[in-house]
This record gives C-alpha cells, structure tokens and sequence, in this order.
C-alpha cells in the first residue's frame, strides 16, 4: 500500500513528472486561492478604511456646519415664544445672522417694538465666536431665541417655517470682509451663495411665502468711480471676491422674485461701525491696537490719495433695515408657485459723507485720548476699493430714510462700549 508520501509525492519518475505537474498545479492554485482571499481581505480593509475617513468627514462637516443643537419640545416652545408678536400689525420676523454686529441690532429693534424674532447664526470663527455668544446672551435676555445652526441645513430651515407663519426673512448671515476670500475662498461660496439659495428654496416653497429683505452691500460698485454711487451705476466690475458673491446674490433673489413672486429687498450697506461691531474692520482694530499701543497700518491709494469710506452708523442702517422691511409689499407665490408680480427694490443704506480714514484715526484719538502710532502703506491689491459714497435718495424717497449720526459721534459711542466691553473701565477721562 503506498504510503500516503507516496500517493502525494510518487517516485516513478514518468509518473512523478505529470504528478508533479499536477501537484504544481495544485499549488498553484492553492497559492491563487489564497492570495485571491487575500486580495478580498486587503479589499474588505480599504473599503473599510474609506468608509470610517468618509464617515469622519461628514461628523467634521456636518460639526462645522451643521452642529445641531436644535429639536425638542422645549425648543419648540422656545421658538414659538420667540416669534410671538405683541403689537397690532407686527410681523414675525426670521432673521439670519442674528449673532453677528447688525443681527444683533436689527432683531433688538425688532423685538423692542412688538414683533416676533427668531435668530438663526451657526457662530462660525471667521472672528471671535465669544463676541457673538455676548450678542446671543443680550438677545436673550430681551426675549430673543438665536437658534444655533447653518443657512445650509435645508432641514432646519424647513423645520422652523413649520413652526412658525413668518412674514419676513431679514437676512443677514453671510461671510464677511473682503480681504479673507483670499484666504478662504470656498467660506464666501458656502455662505453667500450656497447658503442664500438653500435659504430662498424655503421661503419660496413657504406658505405664506415671506418678504425678503437681504444685506447685499456697497462692494458691488467695485471699481465704478462715478460718485455718489447710486442703484443705477454699473455693477459689473467686482473687485473682490466677497463683492462678487454679493453681486451674484442681488441676480439670485432676482431670479426667485421672477419665478416664485418672492418680494425681494436688497440692501446695500455702507461700512457699517458701531457698539457691539466687527473686530475685523478697521475702526475696531485701529481702537484696539491704539489701546495696546502698538502700530496701526494705515492704506493709501493711487498716488498717495487717502482711502475714504462712507461710514454708516449702524442705528441709521437698523432704520433703514426697519423701513425696508416695512414697505417690502407681499410675495404673491403660495407653496413654490407665482400668482402674480412681487416687488424687486434695492437701496443704498449710507451716510453720504465719506470720512478719509486718516480723519477717522484722528477721531479715534482724540475720544481714547492715546496718540496712535501710524504706519502708512500703499494699498495692495486685495479687494479694498480707494473710496465709496452712498447716493440715499431711493431709500429716502421710499421710506424716508435719513441718517443722522455723524463719524465723530458715532464713534464716541462706539469707543464707550469698546472700553465697557473690553474691561477699560477704570480709565479717566472719557466722556
Ligand atoms: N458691516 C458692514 O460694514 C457691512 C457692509 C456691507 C454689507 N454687510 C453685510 O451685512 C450683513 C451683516 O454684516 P455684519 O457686519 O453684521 O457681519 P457679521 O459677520 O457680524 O454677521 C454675520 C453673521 O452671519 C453668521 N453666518 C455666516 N455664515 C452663516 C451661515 N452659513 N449660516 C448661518 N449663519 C452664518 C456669522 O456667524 C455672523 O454672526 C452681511 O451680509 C454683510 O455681508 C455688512
């Protein structure tokens, strides 16, 4: 009886060359068959691993942008209160961006005056998020809700217009600032853009359909030198990214006016200053720096001209806000479908005096009384425009809008808060 060594490894040489080649084959397939498991496992594992990355991204994203802390029946009640108006003829207003410096202003007046106001602000850190959380915590201690959450979450959005009938959209969530594009282009895209149609998708489907009114802003003239700026100059030479999606903005809501009869108002402000402002514009950082006592860099223009701007102190913006969304007139689209014409308006909100902002740091001066320490440069090529200056008669003839704070006044308020604020409140001397 052959052993079975024998039966596997046979010692007749013919026999042993087609056994072998049998065995070879045997092997051969034996080692295919395991590194075809193999193969399957490496495959399995890589599936794996990309599925846990993808997974980690969407958590990351869907943290970054939408962490939502929203739900509940408590935060509905939260939000039905927060909406409730308390005068004849108010309106329940949504307003986006409510953490951020005008947010915070305009939904105040809102709700000093008897309407309703629900905030909704996702506290990004393009800036300090502990400023806009202060914001949150005055908002609630007059009664508003800041519900936390991103212009993107479609869900929400459709969410709190379930709740709540609102009659006007006051928006205001947007990236800022112009020279951050360069530095992250897709924030600009995702807010302005992005997040604006997400927005106008349920206001359109809404019903009632709200009122619109939405901040563009005055870097849509970018490069237009006919002064004052008035809403019939060209707009077709941003300088900027940021003003580029503002422009894209004002031909969005064009298009959701002409085929949902949303009404639209676009409002383009004109740098806005003021208490509980933006860190990242310059008056606020000028004050700052010159408290710190460290040097502040001052930009000049085309053959050493002074950039001006026409400052626009932000009660006079809130009435403009006020009175736009006052006249805005009625959408006529019910659940995503026209009935007829809705109204399109833009309006420039500013002050119609440009200061230049050397004069502005002289003011800054003068109300902290510290000498700042300047360091003039020429103006790169980053977006910043050399001056602008707002032509008001539209806003003034629709709805009486009239600006009535000087820079230097409004500055003094606004270096009052500052030193509040920031724990200055021990200095001498401020008046
Ligand atoms: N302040 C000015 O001088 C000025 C000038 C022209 C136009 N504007 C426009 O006015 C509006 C208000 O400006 P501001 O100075 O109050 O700016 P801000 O940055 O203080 O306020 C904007 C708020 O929107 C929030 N936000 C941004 N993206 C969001 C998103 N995707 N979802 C939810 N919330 C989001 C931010 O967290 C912020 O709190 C903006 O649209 C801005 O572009 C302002």
């Amino acid at each position: 009886m052959p052993s079975l060594e024998e039966e596997l490894f046979p010692s007749t040489p013919g026999k042993f060359k087609i056994d072998r080649g049998h065995s070879m084959n045997r092997q051969f397939h034996r080692c295919f068959a395991s590194t075809s498991t193999m193969f399957l496992w490496a495959l399995f594992l890589i599936a794996l691993t990309v599925s846990y990355l993808s997974f980690q991204s969407f958590v990351d994203s869907g943290s970054r942008y939408f962490s939502a802390s929203w739900g509940g029946i408590q935060w509905e009640k939260q939000v039905r209160n927060s909406a409730q108006i308390h005068r004849s003829g108010g309106m329940s207003v949504l307003v986006t961006g409510a953490a951020g410096f005008v947010g915070t202003h305009v939904s105040l007046a809102l709700k000093k005056r008897g309407d309703g106001v629900v905030g909704l602000d996702n506290f990004n850190n393009y800036y300090d998020p502990s400023l806009k959380r202060a914001r949150k915590s005055l908002l609630n201690s007059h009664g508003v809700l800041v519900v936390e959450g991103d212009l993107n979450d479609g869900k929400l959005l459709a969410k709190l217009f379930d709740m709540v009938a609102f009659t006007h959209v006051m928006h205001l969530a947007a990236q800022a600032g112009v020279r951050y594009a360069m530095e992250n282009p897709n924030s600009y895209v995702h807010s302005n853009i992005a997040g604006l149609v997400s927005l106008l998708e349920v206001c359109k489907s809404a019903n009632p359909q709200p009122a619109v009114v939405w901040a563009s802003s005055s870097s849509v003239y970018g490069l237009n030198d006919k002064v004052p700026f008035s809403e019939a100059d060209r707009t077709d030479q941003p300088a900027s990214l940021y003003a580029a999606t503002k422009k894209a903005g004002e031909e969005i809501t064009h298009t959701y006016n002409h085929i949902y009869g949303l009404s639209i108002t676009g409002l383009r402000f004109f740098t806005v200053y003021g208490p509980w402002g933006r860190p990242d514009m310059a008056y606020f950082s000028f004050t700052r720096n010159i408290l710190q006592g460290k040097p502040i860099t001052i930009y000049r223009g085309k053959n050493r001209a002074d950039l001006a701007r026409d400052f626009t102190y932000i009660d006079d913006i809130v009435k403009g806000c006020l009175g736009s969304l006052d006249t805005s007139g009625k959408s006529t689209g019910t659940g995503g479908k026209k009935k007829g014409n809705a109204p399109y308006r833009i309006f420039n909100l500013g002050n119609t005096s440009p200061v230049k902002v050397p004069v502005l740091v002289n003011i800054l001066e003068r109300h902290l009384k510290v000498k700042a320490k300047r360091n003039i440069v020429d103006m790169p090529g980053n977006g910043d425009v050399p001056f602008t200056h707002a032509n008001i008669s539209h806003a003034q003839r629709e709805f009486g809008y009239k600006p009535t704070t000087d820079l230097q006044t409004g500055l003094k308020k606004f270096v009052r808060w500052y030193l509040s604020y920031y724990g200055y409140n021990n200095r001498k001397g401020l008046q």
